[in-house]
């Protein structure tokens, strides 16, 4: 008999997870309250992208006459570009239909809890329930975005970034507080699509888990589009005004006061388990996040969890390797995760990515480094593309001179560091990446040029004598 298997909930940890175990021969039923993709697919990255694809386009037509294209009456037609996010999202959300019924899994539209140790009840639409008995279960249930008990939080015109993907109007103006992924994201998005946005960071940086020198290029590249930002700056409150809100900020610079059409509360996202029934089954939890071991199992033996609602690194490419790692050990595997491996990818333009270590990280690591740094001005592609300030940083071991990370800022950074991922697998040395041919012209040059320059060696930059 095969072993059935529940999967709690269809983001890219569960649905990847149900894949994988029915491709190992499971009997998968997959359980979603909502939309099959999850936070990720529906209001999360994908739809985030689309708009920015746009947004980034519109950009580019405003500067047409320089690169040789006449562009008259340029407008944002907001409707539209609504429909396409929509149509963008629906046929990914029924492609992952698709794939689960291609590979033989039951999907219960339904809201699942645990029963006991090896069974789960679901509630269906119509209020009915269902009993469903399992050999393994993998609970995927996600996050959802932490709200801060402020004063005037409850306003309507205080939005969380799903709300924010799905606005009936661009907005005139905006205060997005936190200067995290999705803060920094969505400012871009709303500035390019002529929104004039404000970032309020409680830390003296934005993008705190990054590299400082990546972040603070996004930072510098952020003002230049108009975006003020505030670091080391509090939100108090907020409270109505005439047209739209009145947000009282604790700068550095004293205290501030900023009259706007609405306020992006971005402050970071927690891990959804409430009603989840985990006592029912005695999985523990630390903080609100379900606690696995290395192989992802849960306090108790044949319940797995992965993705967002583990806590760690919530991202989409972590949960579907969770995923896959956790139906593979269900069906009796012994596999680990290599958290080593995992991009950090932000989506403005130019993007930034960053894998392994940041420079600061490496130190405190206790190596002892040396950097790698090209600038993408000295590429070719990069010029044609447009790029401005953007560089790939290398951070190497110096004794034996490996690879511990890198970070790109430029045109597809968030592509290119796939080939800075794979070197950290691989444990490549600056050497290994220097002597890979890289096609020319492409801006993956720079990877292999930013690899010289770690030994003093770049060809296209000149060098330090
Ligand atoms: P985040 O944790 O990335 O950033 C939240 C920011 O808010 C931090 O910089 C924090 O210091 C700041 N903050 C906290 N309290 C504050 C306060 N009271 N006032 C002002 N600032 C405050 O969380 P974010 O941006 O909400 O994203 C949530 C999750 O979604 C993250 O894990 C992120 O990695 C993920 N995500 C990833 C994307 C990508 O990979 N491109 C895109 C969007 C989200």
């Amino acid at each position: 008999m095969s072993t059935r298997i529940i999967v709690i909930g269809g983001g890219p940890g569960g649905y990847v997870a149900a894949l994988r175990a029915a491709q190992l021969g499971a009997e998968v039923t997959l359980v979603e309250k909502k939309a099959l993709g999850g936070t990720c697919l529906n209001v999360g990255c994908i739809p985030t992208k689309a708009l920015l694809h746009t947004a980034d386009l519109f950009r580019t037509a405003q500067r047409a006459a320089t690169i040789g294209l006449k562009v008259e009456g340029l407008r944002v037609d907001w409707p539209t570009l609504q429909q396409r996010r929509a149509n963008v999202v629906r046929r990914l959300v029924s492609g992952v239909d698709l794939l689960l019924k291609q590979a033989g899994c039951q999907v219960i539209n339904g809201t699942a809890r645990l029963q006991d140790k090896r069974s789960v009840t679901v509630t269906l639409a119509d209020g009915s329930e269902q009993v469903l008995a399992a050999d393994k279960i993998i609970l995927a249930t996600g996050s959802e975005p932490v709200r801060l008990p402020l004063p005037g939080f409850d306003l309507p015109e205080v939005i969380l970034s799903d709300a924010a993907l799905s606005l009936d109007k661009v907005p005139e103006s905006m205060l997005i507080m936190g200067g995290g992924v999705i803060g920094v994201e969505l400012a871009s998005l709303y500035q390019n699509l002529g929104t004039r946005c404000i970032i309020v960071e409680v830390l003296p940086q934005i993008l705190p888990n990054l590299d400082k020198e990546l972040a603070q290029a996004v930072h510098t590249h952020l003002a230049r589009l108009g975006i003020k930002i505030h670091t080391g700056a509090k939100v108090k409150s907020c409270v109505p005004a005439d047209q739209g809100v009145t947000v009282a900020v604790t700068a550095q610079e004293g205290e501030l006061s900023f009259n706007v059409s609405c306020v992006l509360a971005a402050v970071g996202r927690r891990p959804a388990t409430a009603g989840l029934n985990l006592e029912a089954a005695g999985v523990a939890t630390e903080q609100g996040r379900i606690t696995v071991n290395d192989q992802l199992e849960t306090s108790v033996p044949g319940i797995y969890a992965v993705g967002d609602a583990i806590g760690g690194i919530m991202l989409a490419h972590v949960a579907s390797a969770e995923g896959t790692v956790a139906a593979e050990n269900a069906m009796g595997q012994g596999k680990k995760i290599d958290y080593k491996t995992v991009p950090s990818c932000i989506y403005t333009q130019p993007e930034a990515a960053s894998v392994g270590l940041s420079e600061e990280e490496a130190l405190k690591a206790g190596y002892k480094v040396k950097i790698g740094r090209f600038p993408l001005a000295a590429n070719g592609k990069a010029l044609i593309e447009g790029d401005r300030g953007g560089f790939v940083k290398i951070v190497a071991n110096e004794r034996y001179s490996e690879v511990l990370g890198v970070q790109i800022f430029g045109p597809r950074a968030t592509d290119l560091i796939s080939e800075a991922a794979l070197a950290l697998r691989l444990e490549a040395t600056l050497d290994e990446l220097a002597t890979t041919i890289h096609p020319h012209p492409s801006i993956s040059e720079a990877i292999a040029e930013a690899a010289l320059a770690a030994n003093n060696m770049a060809l296209h930059i000149p060098q330090r004598r």
